[in-house]
């Protein structure tokens, strides 16, 4: 029988684990044992008890739930313990962060891994159930706006009292993927006022259906900022300077701005400038979700608040998803359980097929060597 293991999660700050008691119980419902590592979930709120009424096997150690497996289920890359335990061509998945963490890649490929990478699982109608990159920063997107409100110091909705009006708070949400509709969402819900902008056309629609205002440079750059797989393209020095132009006035009338800007392989696009955060009211919020590429604000810094001299606080909070441990446990178990359906063949038995359009985008490292070629190259 394939056997899945699933380990705590050993980098800093990781509070997810890769599968719940729900998906261990679909997982050998469809054909894999499942070992778990003793306390895997407890930062997620998953008990051991549970998964093994799930069906689970509980190990001591990683080492001990490592050594026998076929798979290794993972949130992060692996550390090099659990890396050394791994049986020779074990499979590995995980959120690889390959562009980043390079040396789990290479340890991963000399030890004979084969290594999938979640985050390139094509963004295609069959795989959306295993889109991580989705159900996380749908989660970040929410995770933003209630840190944002904790960091303001007043209301956001609207409050008419006995003792006068609490005015509604001013959101404004910056890069409108799906962290950045989730955002809007959650602040419209909170009863904020928000506007929204980004460089996708196709996006002015989707923040006017949320009830948000869209501010953008609609020029003609802008309505071919879009690449035929759906992402922003690095824009022009000439369009930064105009959108900066249209976006300075907005931000010195804003309470909280979030930011969500990202372009796939590139660091992130500086959209707020020290200037601007500085034209920002005393007590003004800003929450950087692209601080682990670099940030979209200037002055952010990763894992802390800069709080700047007019009195307004910048949050670079990192892995915001960590913040909402359950239910982005939850999600990403789905996401994974999706994806073990492509390892076993019609009967049952494991046999991924390396040809599939899925497991082809995403491997990473196999037969003991980087075989991606994003990062071959
Ligand atoms: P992302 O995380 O790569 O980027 C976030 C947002 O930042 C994007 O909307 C991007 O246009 C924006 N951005 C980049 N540069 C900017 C700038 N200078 N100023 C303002 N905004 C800027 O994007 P995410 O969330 O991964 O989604 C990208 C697209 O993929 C969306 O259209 C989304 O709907 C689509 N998508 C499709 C899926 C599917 O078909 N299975 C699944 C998930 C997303």
């Amino acid at each position: 029988m394939t056997t899945i293991a699933v380990t705590k999660e050993r980098r800093a700050g990781e509070t997810r684990v890769a599968a719940t008691p729900e998906t261990v119980k679909k997982l050998i419902a469809a054909g894999f044992a499942v070992t778990v590592e003793a306390g895997a979930g407890t930062t997620a709120s998953y008990v051991d008890a549970d998964y093994e009424a799930a069906g689970a096997t509980l190990a001591k150690t990683a080492k001990d739930a490592i050594g026998k497996a076929d798979i290794l289920f993972k949130v992060r890359a692996p550390v090099d313990e659990e890396i050394a335990a791994l049986k020779s061509g074990a499979v590995v998945v995980a959120t690889l962060n390959p562009y980043v963490e390079k040396d789990a890649l290479k340890a991963l490929a000399a030890k004979g891994a084969t290594a999938f990478a979640m985050e390139f699982v094509p963004r295609i109608t069959r795989a959306q159930v295993m889109d991580v990159l989705s159900s996380q920063a749908n989660l970040a997107g929410y995770r933003a706006v209630i840190e944002g409100a904790e960091a303001y110091g007043k209301a956001l909705p609207m409050m008419m009292t006995a003792a006068g009006t609490v005015a509604a708070a001013k959101v404004f949400v910056m890069g409108v993927g799906v962290a950045g509709l989730q955002a809007i969402a959650t602040a419209r819900r909170l009863g904020a006022v928000v506007t929204a902008t980004d460089v996708r056309p196709a996006t002015k629609e989707q923040v006017e259906s949320l009830g948000a205002k869209f501010l953008a440079v609609e020029d003609e750059e802008f309505k071919n900022a879009q690449t035929a797989g759906g992402y922003a393209k690095e824009m022009s020095a000439e369009y930064q300077a105009k959108q900066a132009e249209l976006v300075s006035s907005h931000i010195a009338k804003q309470d909280i701005v979030i930011t969500t800007a990202l372009i796939p392989g590139r660091p992130a696009p500086k959209l707020v400038s020290a200037a601007q955060v500085a034209s920002m009211k005393p007590g003004s919020v800003l929450v950087d979700l692209a601080i682990e590429q670099g940030g979209n604000v200037e002055g952010a810094k990763l894992d802390e608040v800069a709080v700047t001299a007019n009195g307004a606080k910048i949050l670079g909070k990192s892995n915001l998803p960590g913040r909402i441990a359950a239910d982005a446990s939850a999600l990403y178990a789905r996401n994974l359980f999706a994806f073990s359906g492509l390892f076993l063949d019609k009967e049952g038995k494991f046999a991924p097929d390396f040809e599939d359009e899925i497991l082809k985008a995403a491997l990473v490292t196999q037969g003991g060597a980087i075989v991606h070629p994003n990062l071959t190259a």
